[in-house]
């Protein structure tokens, strides 16, 4: 069992208990003066807003005068491209949902797992470094694109820009960058790029959220399940289980776009909302104990969202991530976990930095 067991847990439920400390009128909603947006963290509330019409995506508008004026062109150069991405279509889902489907269906997962199984060695410690080699793997070819560390490097800086992670101008400029780069590789992969390719630009950011998201819940399901009986194998609920208590994704960012009065409360058209899904998993009314691992539960956790954003690469996380940590078990019993850097946004929570000491079977 983990040494470290109460830690994941308990930077959850600090986060969780801040969020309902800030909620003085205790609705499950409040607006945050200072972020100037509403947030709402109980599970039917998200659910009424992410699966109605009335919440969209803001496009991203980044006042230039914030930035260096040789900076400014890399970055409306950015805004241009990010803004047409499949993250911002609120009518439909650009091919890139079957293009990773398809592709998954190609790939040889077992030999895959059974490659980065082969480099734990001798000292018997997986790491983020094993895992993250997995998921670039795994991204590399749900994308179409040869897999290179370079790739790796550039997608984990990138996905700052969804983890609500980013500190001042100067940092956004260079998590811009490696944006910048990887769209630059996949519409050199396209033949009949255009001006913006909206192919490249959703395959761009399918690469970056299929990284360190899928790494974060094979650390949580390992967490969770340490203590599990030999001979007993993970399922894709365990997974769902461990995705709803720990969820690498915790917030989503919304827009009003109509007047809507709900719960006694106007909301204006033009209003932002941040709804922490994440939170919204450990929601009493919906989820009986919520901070025990009870996998098989009724209710679906919004781990992966929910609504017309709902994640594209759900399936082929849970699936990826099961099977992988079956086969790891099946080998491998769990003998410490140690979490060595955990990063935390206003939008993911994820270990970053771990080992796991394994003792074969
Ligand atoms: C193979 C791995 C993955 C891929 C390729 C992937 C891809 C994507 C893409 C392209 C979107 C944008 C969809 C849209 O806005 O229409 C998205 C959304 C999302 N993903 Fe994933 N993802 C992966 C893994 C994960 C994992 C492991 C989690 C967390 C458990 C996750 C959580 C989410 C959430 C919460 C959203 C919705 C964001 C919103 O509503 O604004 N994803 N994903």
């Amino acid at each position: 069992m983990s040494d470290t067991s109460a830690e994941l847990t308990d930077i959850y439920i600090r986060r969780y208990e801040e969020l309902l400390d800030l909620d003085e009128r205790k609705k499950g909603f409040f607006y945050h003066n200072s972020m100037k947006c509403w947030i709402f963290y109980r599970y039917d509330d998200c659910l009424h807003f992410l699966n109605g019409v009335n919440v969209t995506k803001k496009r991203m508008n980044v006042p230039l005068d914030l930035f260096q004026i040789e900076d400014r062109h890399i970055v409306q150069h950015f805004l241009h491209i990010f803004n047409e991405s499949v993250i911002f279509n609120d009518k439909k889902h650009s091919g890139v949902a079957s293009v990773i489907s398809s592709n998954y269906r190609k790939m040889d997962v077992c030999n895959l797992i059974n490659s980065v199984m082969g480099c734990i060695g001798e000292n018997s410690i997986i790491s983020e470094k094993d895992i993250g080699r997995a998921n670039n793997i795994l991204a590399c070819f749900l994308t179409g694109i040869p897999s290179d560390d370079e790739l790796t490097r550039h997608a984990i800086k990138a996905g700052m820009l969804f983890d609500g992670k980013i500190s001042d101008a100067n940092h956004f400029v260079s998590v811009v960058k490696s944006f910048i780069f990887l769209y630059d590789k996949f519409t050199a992969l396209n033949e009949y790029a255009t001006e913006v390719n909206d192919t490249s630009v959703d395959l761009t950011v399918a690469f970056i959220a299929a990284h360190q998201t899928s790494m974060h819940l094979i650390f949580s399901v390992l967490y969770d399940i340490s203590n599990m009986q030999d001979g007993e194998s993970v399922t894709k609920q365990m997974v769902l289980e461990s995705a709803r208590l720990h969820s690498p994704v915790i917030s989503v960012g919304r827009i009003f776009l109509m007047h809507e009065q709900y719960k006694g409360q106007d909301f204006n058209a033009g209003e932002k909302a941040l709804f922490y899904t994440g939170f919204a998993n450990y929601d009493p009314e919906t989820f009986v104990n919520p901070l025990t691992f009870i996998p098989g539960r009724k209710a679906r956790p919004l781990s992966f969202g929910t609504g017309l954003n709902t994640c594209i690469g759900m399936n082929v996380s849970i699936d990826f991530v099961t099977s992988f940590v079956n086969q790891l078990t099946k080998k491998y019993r769990i003998s410490k976990l140690v979490i060595n850097e955990v990063s935390e946004g206003s939008a993911a929570i994820g270990v970053d930095k771990f080992n796991v000491n394994l003792v074969k079977r």
